[in-house]
């Protein structure tokens, strides 16, 4: 059955409120397709509803064109087929999941604020309502990022203010940021979680005097007035009533030891143990953010897990890190048994992937419609939670046809690309593929055992809250490939997962 045709059925049942719309597709020519949205339409899916136990619910996003498609059937008896077997055992169960979602850049506002409202609105119902991805952990720069239109921070003065009284939000906070957030937190009912990180520190504390670039460290007299400087954002947020639930020691600490134009704060591990040990750990754990979770490393998981090992060697550092945040940028030469390694170490800590994206260092930033980047992103999910970690960022929430703005042109692409000037925007397969988990796997679920049978079809499983599993699977072949899902406790599933696919399989 068609989706509006089952909208229409089961709103004629009474059930008004769950209905989808289908998707507009374009083809760009890009071996895959956009779902084109506006002002009077854009494809949503509805909330999912538990199902009776023998029943299982099948959503398929695929690069023909499917986006979501429903399907359902009933489990079988466990038979003996040992072929494509996918073993599921909810008993053995791993991580807890924080959530998934982007972040709330300057360029990400800029974008969703050049459409007009109804096409505004629509933009964040996609990312955050019951009828879109239901995304359920935020991330917000504090501050300027190299996607702001310039570089700033909230205390730029020419002569050192190290009482920070001159500190103050900006435009950027004002217009772009703040009210997103709010439109989040109510499209989601409240249940978003937000966490911070700094680029770079004011010009006048570091040792650079710039925002960028080489020996970009902070004046070892500045410690304690940036620790204070993160304090002063929550505060400030606070008065906006924007709470934080976490916060990181700064975004990508490594970039501060290389000529390279994006901002950033450098940090060995020895003084970045210090600064935690010593400023930011009693500042935050003093104040009336005690709670706050704070997340160490925010940088590329090259640095697992020796970095870390290097911040706790002292104990109260150790107490002070409540989790260790990742990016993905350098995972092809990197493997993911640095996420294993480093959670066998310090079980007590969760993993976060805190920022992801496409197109970065590529000729063309953006490719609209590119299915393989969808892939990307969902084989990079399966890895990460196969690896302990307990959700996975994405990095622009929505960016512009050029993969912008950003002021030193790192351009890059986004799971949604608005055209300004059509009053439109594209909802690319990387939207669906962080949707196919953000979507059906809430915060709190657990990651359970689920057995590989391919590389090339990489599978991971969770039970929900409501006691729920889904099991997503990533079809990377040209060709449908028949899978069985056994379950002991239900018996099993057999499917064809279709050519080059993505599939959430739910069943209660
Ligand atoms: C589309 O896929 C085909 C076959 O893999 C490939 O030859 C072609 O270059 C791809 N086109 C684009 C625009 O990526
Ligand atoms: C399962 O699909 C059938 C038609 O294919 C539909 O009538 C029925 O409502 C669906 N059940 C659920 C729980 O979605
Ligand atoms: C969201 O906004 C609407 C309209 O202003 C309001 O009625 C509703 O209570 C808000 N919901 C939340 C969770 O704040
Ligand atoms: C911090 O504590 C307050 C008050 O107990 C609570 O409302 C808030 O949710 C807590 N925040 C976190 C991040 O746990
Ligand atoms: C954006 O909209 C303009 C104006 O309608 C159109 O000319 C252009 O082709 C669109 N861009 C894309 C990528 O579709
Ligand atoms: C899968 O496809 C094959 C070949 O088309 C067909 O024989 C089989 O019945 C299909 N299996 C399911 C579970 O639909």
């Amino acid at each position: 059955m068609s989706i509006p045709l089952l909208g229409l059925l089961l709103s004629l049942l009474g059930l008004g409120t769950i209905s989808a719309e289908d998707c507009l597709a374009r083809d760009y020519g890009n071996n895959g397709t956009v779902c084109v949205c506006n002002a009077d339409q854009c494809d949503t899916i509805a909330r999912v509803q538990t199902l009776s136990e023998g029943s299982y619910l099948l959503y398929t996003s695929n690069m023909a064109g499917l986006r979501f498609q429903i399907d359902n059937g009933t489990f079988s008896e466990l038979s003996t087929t040992s072929e494509n077997r996918i073993i599921i055992d909810q008993d053995d169960s791993y991580q807890e999941i924080l959530g998934w979602g982007g972040a709330f850049t300057d360029a990400t506002g800029i974008n969703i604020n050049s459409l007009s409202s109804g096409a505004k609105e629509k933009l964040m119902r996609s990312y955050f309502s019951e009828d879109g991805l239901e995304y359920s952990l935020c991330r917000v720069p504090i501050g300027g990022t190299d996607f702001s239109t310039h570089g700033y921070t909230y205390v730029d003065e020419t002569e050192p203010d190290v009482e920070l009284t001159t500190f103050a939000l900006t435009d950027e906070d004002y217009q772009l940021k703040i009210p997103l957030i709010r439109e989040a937190f109510n499209l989601t009912d409240n249940n978003l979680r937000l966490f911070a990180s700094a680029w770079t520190a004011p010009k006048w504390m570091k040792l650079n005097g710039a925002y960028s670039g080489l020996l970009g460290f902070l004046k070892s007299a500045m410690y304690q007035p940036w620790a204070n400087y993160f304090l002063k954002f929550l505060e400030a947020y606070d008065s906006e009533n924007i709470p934080f639930w976490g916060i990181t020691t700064g975004n990508e600490p490594s970039l501060g030891f290389f000529p390279i134009e994006i901002p950033s704060v450098a940090w060995t591990f020895t003084q970045m143990r210090i600064w935690i040990r010593t400023n930011l750990g009693p500042t935050l754990r003093n104040s009336p953010y005690s709670n706050i979770t704070i997340m160490a490393l925010d940088d590329q998981r090259i640095f697992l897990p020796w970095y870390i090992d290097g911040l706790f060697l002292n104990s109260d550092v150790r107490n002070y890190i409540d989790g260790i945040a990742t990016h993905w940028y350098w995972d092809d030469i990197i493997p993911p048994s640095m996420l294993t390694t480093t959670h066998d170490t310090y079980p007590e800590k969760f993993l976060l992937a805190t920022e992801a994206c496409v197109g970065d260092g590529d000729d063309i930033s953006v490719v609209l419609g590119s299915w393989s980047r969808g892939e990307q992103y969902v084989f990079s999910i399966i890895e990460y939670v196969n690896h302990w970690t307990t959700g996975w960022l994405d990095w622009n929430m929505a960016l512009d046809e050029t993969g912008g703005p950003t002021y030193i042109n790192n351009n890059v692409d986004s799971p949604i690309i608005v055209n300004a000037s059509a009053d439109e925007f594209y909802k690319q397969p990387m939207y669906y593929g962080i949707g196919h988990f953000s979507k059906f796997v809430p915060r709190g679920s657990v990651k359970i055992s689920c057995s590989q049978f391919a590389s090339d079809v990489p599978t991971t499983a969770f039970k929900r809250p409501d006691g729920g599993v889904v099991v997503v699977i990533l079809n990377q072949r040209d060709e449908e490939v028949p899978v069985v899902i056994a379950d002991a406790t239900r018996g099993e599933v057999n499917l064809n997962l279709s050519a080059r696919s993505f599939t959430s399989v739910l069943y209660w």
